[in-house]
């Protein structure tokens, strides 16, 4: 694909590990940030609906980190490590190229372990929605139709995937995929493989419950058939203020989804969606204000600010 900006060699590849000091380094200005309630001192790459990216520059390149929630202890860090590695083994094999990615851990301040995610820096302009937004017809309907061939390939029973645009990239004119942190994988019986309870235990404690069966069920649902992965990709359109793209998305998905999508249906699955991402972030707000203000307690995640939705 023409158009790609080139990247610094430098942060194209995962040469080595981190140092355990730079990695140490970095919790430490998390944990520095946490404590003063403020994302000072740190270079954030993008939020997530569930994790801050982070850049690591270090002698050896840049690094983008993905702070995951703080694990107990080795051993569901080893689990998760496993699931983590048997994601990108399948969506290699799927035809989905993931973004090189390796798990790093380091003692976290008041017991546990904080683990990062570490990935080579993509630049903006690689980035999905940047891209999209700079791209004339032609390019945009071949990135698309990238896409939506991939997600149809891949997202299925076993395997799952978050199609939306800001999880994909060009890395060297290759499409990648970049959101590894959430394995989508099921095993024989049908069961996640992923410990959902760790990506819950940033809401607040009485609603995690609640979102541990909404999560399983309605959330982690839509990712395992490309039918509603690409209603997703669609509707998360507008989020993006890339709306101009939506009818191209249905025209090249309705190739392979049936019973076919609609505006309509975008439209009205974008609104409920983003009710829902947004009292989740409402009501994790509040947990900080009560735990910080009330418990006088570090809170421990780093929220985005007000997502415009
Ligand atoms: N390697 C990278 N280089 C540059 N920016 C990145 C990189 N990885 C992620 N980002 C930015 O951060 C955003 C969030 O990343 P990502 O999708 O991995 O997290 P997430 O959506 O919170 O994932 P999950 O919900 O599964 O935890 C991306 O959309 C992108 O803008
Ligand atoms: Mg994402």
């Amino acid at each position: 694909m023409s158009g790609v900006p080139v990247q610094s060699p430098e942060a194209a590849r995962l040469a080595a590990p981190l140092e355990e000091e730079e990695l140490a380094r970095l919790e430490a200005s998390v944990q520095a940030a946490l404590e003063a309630g403020s994302g000072e001192g740190l270079e954030v790459l993008g939020y997530g609906e569930i994790s801050t990216v982070l850049a690591l520059n270090t002698a050896a390149g840049r690094f983008a980190c993905k702070r995951l929630p703080v694990f107990p202890g080795e051993e569901r860090l080893s689990r998760y490590a496993e699931v983590f590695a048997s994601y990108l083994g399948a969506l290699a094999e799927a035809g989905v190229e993931p973004l090189e990615s390796r798990l790093q851990a380091t003692p976290a301040r008041g017991g546990g372990l904080a683990v990062y995610c570490v990935q080579p820096v993509l630049e903006p302009g690689c980035l999905g929605p940047r891209y999209l937004a700079s791209c004339g017809e032609e390019e945009g309907r071949q990135l698309l139709e990238q896409i939506v061939s991939t997600t149809a390939r891949a997202a299925g029973e076993r395997l799952g995937l978050d199609a939306q645009l800001s999880n994909w990239a060009l890395s060297h004119g290759e499409l990648v995929y970049l959101d590894v942190t959430t394995p989508l994988l099921k095993d024989e019986q049908g069961r996640q493989r992923l410990d959902t309870r760790l990506f819950t235990a940033s809401l607040p404690w009485a609603l995690r419950g609640l979102v541990q069966a909404l999560l399983l069920e309605e959330i982690l649902g839509h990712y395992h058939a490309h039918r509603p992965a690409l209603l997703d990709l669609a509707a998360n359109l507008y989020k993006e203020r890339l709306e101009r793209w939506v009818p191209v998305v249905l025209e090249l998905a309705n190739r392979v989804v049936d019973p076919p999508l609609t505006v309509d249906e975008a439209r009205r699955y974008y609104r409920s969606d983003a009710r829902m991402w947004e009292l989740l972030q409402r009501l994790r707000r509040l947990d900080r204000a009560w735990q910080r203000w009330v418990r006088r307690r570090v809170y421990p995640f780093l929220l985005p600010a007000r997502i415009e939705r």
